[in-house]
């Protein structure tokens, strides 16, 4: 197939129109009085529902485009490599510990992220990754979104491709899980909306021509290539980019409450196969 590059523009420009448009600033005006605390919305659509109406808006655009070979493809081979490089001061790499090609490493990703007592906090498969470099290896740190850290996550977390995500929200982990979910709903910037006003309230609601995501599918698919990056990126990046789209300002990555809100958002991704690399617009 060739790829209809008016359609991507097209498709490109609607999603700064949505953002640029006042469409959804009335809405935040409307709801400006609402009190701090949460009020969780019932979802506009099911994610079967949304599924169908995505499936009527773009047809199945990013799936061919996928087929027709997903960049991310590239990066993952690339974190395959790097899974097997000496580094550090110990003389390891991640292969000495966890088999060649991580071959004991298959189904580790569905549990993430997981509270850790030696954080005391939510454990990422970003920071875990990390912390088996500076522990195990004596290596230093990878800078979190540079691409060779977005590499060896993806190919870790490829992994687990069609396992089911099963993170748990027991125990220690609730208060976290609790947290995150408080900052999705929680206002903010300065149009006053919320993650939840968009990807529960209004899912599934054309807002010209794009068409707000139920939350349900957000976990599955990270890192993932997006068009508009014209790059591999985390799920964290995306929450970056939406809280910029907000007028707030972003958190850094792996901060305290992105790995809270990345535990909420995974848990309700609960059930759903992974899938990565994902390709999105
Ligand atoms: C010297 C051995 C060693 C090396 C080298 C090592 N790890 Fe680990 N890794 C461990 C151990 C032991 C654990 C169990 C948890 C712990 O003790 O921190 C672990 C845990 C993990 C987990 C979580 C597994 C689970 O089931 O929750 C992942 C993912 C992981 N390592 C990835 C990596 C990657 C990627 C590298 C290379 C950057 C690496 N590790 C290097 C020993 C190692
Ligand atoms: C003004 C509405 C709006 C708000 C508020 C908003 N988003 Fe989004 N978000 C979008 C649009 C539009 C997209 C791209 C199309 C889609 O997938 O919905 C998107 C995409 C996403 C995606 C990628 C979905 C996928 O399938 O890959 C994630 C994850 C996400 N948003 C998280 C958040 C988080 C977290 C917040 C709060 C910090 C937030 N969003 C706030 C409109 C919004």
């Amino acid at each position: 197939m060739t790829i209809d590059k008016e359609k991507i523009i097209v498709m490109l420009s609607a999603v700064a129109l949505l953002i640029a448009s006042g469409l959804f600033y009335s809405y935040a005006v409307a709801d400006a009085n609402a009190s701090d605390t949460i009020k969780e919305y019932k979802p506009s659509v099911s994610s079967q529902e949304y599924e169908k109406r995505y499936k009527e808006f773009y047809g199945n655009f990013t799936e061919q485009m996928a087929e027709e070979g997903n960049p991310a493809d590239l990066t993952l081979d690339d974190g395959r490599d790097l899974f097997s490089t000496v580094a550090g001061s110990k003389g390891k790499s991640c292969a000495s510990c966890h088999g060649k090609d991580g071959k004991k490493l298959k189904g580790a990703a569905t549990s993430y992220p997981k509270y850790d007592a030696s954080l005391k906090g939510i454990k990422t498969l970003a920071l875990q990754i990390n912390m088996c470099r500076k522990n195990k290896m004596g290596a230093k740190p990878m800078k979190y979104e540079s691409y060779d850290q977005l590499a060896l996550d993806l190919f870790v977390k490829s992994l687990s491709n069609g396992m089911l995500i099963n993170v748990s929200i027991n125990g220690p982990a609730r208060p976290f899980y609790e947290k995150g979910k408080a900052f999705y709903y929680k206002r903010m910037g300065q149009l006053n909306f919320s993650c939840a006003i968009c990807h529960v309230k209004y899912a599934g609601h054309k807002a010209r021509a794009n068409l707000i995501s139920n939350n349900r599918h957000h976990a599955d698919h990270w890192p993932s290539y997006r068009l508009k990056w014209a790059k591999t990126g985390s799920l964290q990046r995306r929450f970056r980019g939406c809280t910029k789209n907000m007028r707030a300002k972003p958190l850094p990555y792996q901060s305290d409450l992105y790995r809270d809100m990345e535990l909420y958002m995974t848990y309700i991704s609960n059930g759903l196969p992974i899938k990565v690399p994902g390709f999105r617009m």
